[in-house]
């Protein structure tokens, strides 16, 4: 399948086979999704809990609402994608760190002028606090837009999920202390034969009613 034929036929997954489990590669390729996600000024804001295990279902499962449980409960993978609360100096220096040892700055100007200029921006965006917080958020939602294009490119299923507590999951995660709060989830597996979505038809707008063309 080419790429708009995988976007065409994705779906999301309500229900999944929880006797079929992912192997540590298929794991891999989607947690190398997240990683190779582009993020404003390559500032990756955020942190991915990954959770594999029935210990780790278990924990989590207080903050999953009603509608989801059985999707935390039943794929082999689940991840809370989370966002910094704030882009640090701490951050910023580490990012610079990374990008020097990934080769990405030819001299010390060319790294100098890269670092003052994220910085200017982080600055002119980051008007407030919330400015900053929801301005990191919304990069979370492009992981997972990698996420739900990639699983089924690697034959998996996938659901997005933003019905569950977000206060409950950072205390049970403790991500405050780490400077984090969650945002969204998403589980991944194999869908079941109670998987109704998987039958009916996908339903959008008509490309006429979303797309203006100048
Ligand atoms: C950010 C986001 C959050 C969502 N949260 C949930 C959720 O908590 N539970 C659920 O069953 N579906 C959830 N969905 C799935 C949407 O209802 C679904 O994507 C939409 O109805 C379109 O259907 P499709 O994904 O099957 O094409 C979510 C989707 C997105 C993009």
């Amino acid at each position: 399948m080419n790429i708009t034929e995988i976007a065409a036929s994705r779906f999301t997954t309500k229900a999944y086979d929880a006797t079929r489990a992912l192997s540590e590669e298929q794991v891999a390729a989607i947690l190398s999704l997240l990683q190779t996600s582009p993020s404003t000024l390559n500032l990756q804001g955020w942190h991915f809990h990954v959770i594999s295990t029935a210990a780790g279902r278990e924990k989590i499962a207080p903050a999953i609402f009603e509608l989801n449980s059985n999707k935390v409960a039943e794929a082999p993978l689940a991840i809370v994608f989370s966002s910094i609360n704030a882009v640090s100096e701490q951050h910023l220096d580490a990012l610079l760190a990374q990008e020097q040892q990934d080769g990405r700055f030819r001299d010390e100007a060319s790294r100098e002028k890269n670092d003052a200029g994220r910085r200017g921006y982080v600055g002119r965006y980051a008007t407030s606090p919330e400015a900053q917080r929801h301005w990191m958020d919304r990069q979370l939602y492009i992981a997972l837009g990698f996420l739900l294009l990639g699983a089924p490119a690697l034959g998996l299923q996938a659901t997005p999920i933003e019905g569950f507590d977000t206060h409950k999951m950072d205390k049970i995660l403790g991500l405050e202390e780490q400077g984090l709060h969650s945002v969204v989830m998403a589980t991944v597996g194999y869908n079941s034969d109670k998987d109704f979505n998987a039958q009916l038809p996908k339903s959008r707008f008509p490309l006429d009613k979303i797309i203006t063309r100048l």
